[in-house]
């Protein structure tokens, strides 16, 4: 039998039956191989996240074609381990999802490969999950928070508010125009020397900083614009490094790490404030590995009680890449049947909106 008739079979088959699903998904599209197993959406059996930070710190940053070597070598170890820790085996599941877009082309192909191979081998359906809609997931997977909500996303390559409104049709109300939040915290952090991944560097300098110390410039965009703006800021903090370096003054890097967090939260709770007036909406989704920032969770907190809003925050170990969160966003598509087929591709782009 082909693979999409087998496929078709089990899934009549396993929704008639109304027992739990269990799915297994799989995350490969930068620096973490990892798989989880999430039964209905919401409870999470296991979840293995293979980190390549020690691999990639030695280069200062992610080198892709690295990447997508050490997901090859991991991938298969991986699964094997998230079944182990659900105690499960490869016939007690019910489907597979993978992401497929956006990120490293390279990297979201090893998993895409991999997720295509196990869904083949076993009969059983592929689901195909779009990045940023896990991240979201992330938030259901912690609360059990369902739509209407807006959602702030804010990763290594994204930087977005959302509308989800009920059914999950999603409207991007904003995006950078240039550089991610957590691009700009890489690339600040590289400047400092404070190494990768340059998010967490930069919040534990800052630490010891005063955030008032220097005044960085704010992105100044058009009223009514829910878009962002870091490459101004990215620059004005490498020139002033440039400056005091020129100067032979020396820099105080836990000065400037506070000023410039300060100044991308700002900027971030700014945008998510007028959304949430301009939309009404009274749920705040937090999502996205800069949802791991302390300052960042404390003050879209203090947005919410400043406005009313309920606010969801993942906790940390869910908000950057990992596997569970896939596995939840993938079940109400489960659900509604909008199964992929082995047709499915790695693309390093896709709008949210297009999934
Ligand atoms: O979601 P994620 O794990 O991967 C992408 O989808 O990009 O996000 C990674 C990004 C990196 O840029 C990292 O520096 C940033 O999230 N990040 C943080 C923190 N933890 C991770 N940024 C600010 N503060 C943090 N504590
Ligand atoms: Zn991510």
């Amino acid at each position: 039998m082909r693979y999409n008739e087998a496929a078709k079979l089990r899934y009549e088959w396993d929704t008639k039956t109304g027992q739990p699903v269990n799915i297994l998904a799989i995350e490969s599209s930068c620096d973490e191989t990892a798989a989880a197993v999430v039964q209905n959406g919401r409870v999470i059996l296991s979840s293995v996240i293979a980190s390549q930070i020690a691999t990639h710190q030695q280069f200062g940053g992610v080198v892709p074609e690295v990447a997508s070597r050490v997901h090859v070598e991991s991938i298969t170890r991986v699964v094997e381990e998230a079944l182990q820790e659900a105690k499960l085996t490869l016939a007690d599941l019910h489907a597979v999802a993978v992401t497929y877009a956006p990120g490293l082309i390279g990297a979201l192909f090893v998993g895409v490969t991999a997720a295509k191979s196990y869904a083949q081998a076993l009969g059983i359906p592929l689901i195909g999950v779009h990045h940023l809609a896990g991240h979201m997931a992330a938030a259901h997977l912690s609360e059990g928070v369902d739509p209407p909500f807006l959602a702030l996303v804010v990763s290594g390559g994204h930087t977005e508010l959302l509308k989800v409104e009920t059914g999950g049709v999603m409207t991007r109300l904003g995006q950078t125009r240039d550089d991610a939040a957590g691009e700009a915290f890489d690339k600040i952090a590289r400047a400092l020397a404070l190494g990768y991944p340059g998010g967490p560097a930069i919040q534990k300098a800052a630490e010891a900083g005063n955030p008032q110390a220097i005044e960085f410039p704010r992105a100044k965009l058009p009223e009514g614009s829910f878009d962002f703006s870091f490459s101004g800021l990215k620059s004005s903090v490498m020139l002033y490094l440039d400056r005091r370096a020129k100067a032979g003054m020396p820099v105080d890097q836990a000065d400037v790490a506070a000023s410039f967090q300060m100044a991308v939260m700002e900027a971030l709770i700014d945008k998510t404030r007028q959304a949430l007036k301009a939309t009404g909406m009274t749920t705040l989704v937090l999502a996205g590995g800069v949802a791991a920032n302390t300052l960042l969770r404390r003050r879209v907190g203090e947005l919410g009680g400043e406005l009313g809003v309920r606010v969801v925050v993942p906790p940390l170990w869910l908000c950057t890449d990992n596997a569970a969160m896939i596995g939840a966003a993938a079940y109400p598509r489960y659900l509604q049947g909008r199964l992929s087929d082995l047709r499915l591709t790695a693309q390093a782009n896709l709008r949210l909106e297009d999934w």
